[in-house]
């Protein structure tokens, strides 16, 4: 075991919240700030893990369970645990090669992840260090033509589905970004990027590897014509220009013949439209409270989604997920899997691929520990009698 290994084992780490204290010492504010933030007043990603906190677990005690079966079938694929590694952007900026860390620690762990479109390391490479089933999340970020060359290079690359992340018209306002300086410090401009250098120099171990790692990374899959990999400076904007709608949902359905996973649906209405245009599975997300700050935790979303599309189509959550028990709570309101996105970012930026290994092996112990004490043999026997739910969630 290596010294970064060691550095996320226990007694050191035994929660999430300690690999979240471990990213914030070896990263920069920046970047530590870019992944634990959220929009404006931030009270969505509070609200997204206050939820869990709200609904209360019902155990069935006198039970033995010697073995618990966290099997879960998504899409087809089997996976060791119902869990997803969500798309998280520039996670080489967290560690180098840092998606191709992540997606290996997932095979390992018998888990899928997803790559962002916003990704340093390329498509093909993140497929290669897998060996597991990997999803593709596409941003129309670059245009179409960009967009279609994206989708053609991960169905090559054997990514079995593609998530759609509807949700993004605009950046959402991240004043701990702004405050940091993340925007001049990615100008590349040496005057503009001065009064905030100051952060990275303190963190001389982060620099180095960063360094060594190539610098600041590109957009390796947004390759725009003619030009060659998008560089950071011209993200937000890029961004601004891109913005999904139904309309566009039907040309990449028509140009992806393998799943489409639609991620960001916080209403019944637009989860039954994702499903009119031939979604295959929905993602409750409020993108981890980044976005619009204001909308419901999506815990409290997910059971009228579920009424909505009965079993038409596979539902995940996402946001909040910090415990294997707050895993547990969304498969008992119907979702078929969870998708996390912060869990194990703050693993990569602590300690890369051994990192997120340890972030994926805490929530799964937590979830075999969790349906031990409920009293319940497997995960697809969880469902919502082993719950309860503040009654004003369903007053809807
Ligand atoms: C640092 C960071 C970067 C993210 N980048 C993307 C992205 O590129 N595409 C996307 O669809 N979602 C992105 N997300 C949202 C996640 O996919 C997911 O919805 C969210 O993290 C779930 O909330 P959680 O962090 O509480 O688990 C990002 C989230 C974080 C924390």
């Amino acid at each position: 075991m290596n010294r970064l290994s060691r550095s996320v084992q226990a007694p050191r780490v035994l929660n999430i919240e300690d690999l979240r204290r471990r990213a914030k010492r070896r990263l920069p504010r920046v970047v530590f700030d870019y992944i634990d933030g959220g929009a404006e007043d931030e009270s969505t990603l509070r609200a997204n893990c206050r939820a869990f906190e709200a609904m209360t677990l019902r155990p069935r005690c006198a039970v033995s369970t010697p073995v618990c079966d966290l099997r879960a079938t998504v899409l087809g694929a089997s996976l060791s645990v119902p869990l997803i590694l969500a798309p998280v952007g520039s996670c080489r900026l967290m560690f180098p090669r840092g998606e191709e860390a992540a997606a290996r620690a997932a095979g390992e762990a018998g888990i899928i992840c997803t790559l962002s479109t916003l990704s340093g390391c390329r498509i093909e490479d993140v497929a290669a260090a897998s060996g597991g089933p990997v999803w593709y999340q596409l941003y129309l970020i670059g245009g179409r033509e960009c967009a279609l060359s994206g989708i053609d290079r991960a169905r090559t690359s054997g990514f079995s589905a593609l998530v759609v992340t509807i949700d993004t018209p605009v950046a959402g306002f991240r004043e701990r970004d702004l405050r940091n300086g993340a925007k001049e410090l990615l100008s590349g401009k040496l005057g503009q990027t001065l009064p905030f250098v100051n952060q990275l120099l303190v963190r001389p171990r982060w620099l180095a590897a960063l360094l060594a790692d190539g610098g600041l990374m590109k957009f390796e899959n947004v390759v725009i014509p003619g030009k060659g990999p998008m560089l950071y400076a011209d993200v937000t904007a890029a961004l601004e220009q891109s913005v999904v709608t139904w309309e566009d949902l039907k040309w990449i359905r028509q140009a992806w013949n393998r799943p489409i996973v639609i991620k960001g649906i916080h209403t019944a209405e637009d989860a039954r439209r994702a499903v009119d245009v031939g979604a295959d599975a929905l993602v409750v997300s409020n993108h981890g409270g980044r976005q619009l700050d204001g909308v419901a935790p999506t815990l409290r979303i997910l059971p009228e989604v579920v009424t909505a599309v009965g079993d038409r189509v596979e539902v995940l959550l996402d946001g909040g997920i910090r415990r294997g028990s707050d895993i547990a709570k969304a498969l008992c309101l119907g979702a078929r899997a969870v998708m996390a996105g912060r869990a194990y970012a703050y693993g990569l930026g602590a300690a890369g691929g051994a990192g997120v290994a340890r972030a994926i092996e805490i929530l799964r112990s937590d979830l075999v520990r969790t349906l031990k004490l409920l009293g319940c043999a497997s995960v697809v026997e969880l469902d919502a009698t082993y719950v309860d739910v503040p009654r004003d969630w369903l007053s809807k």
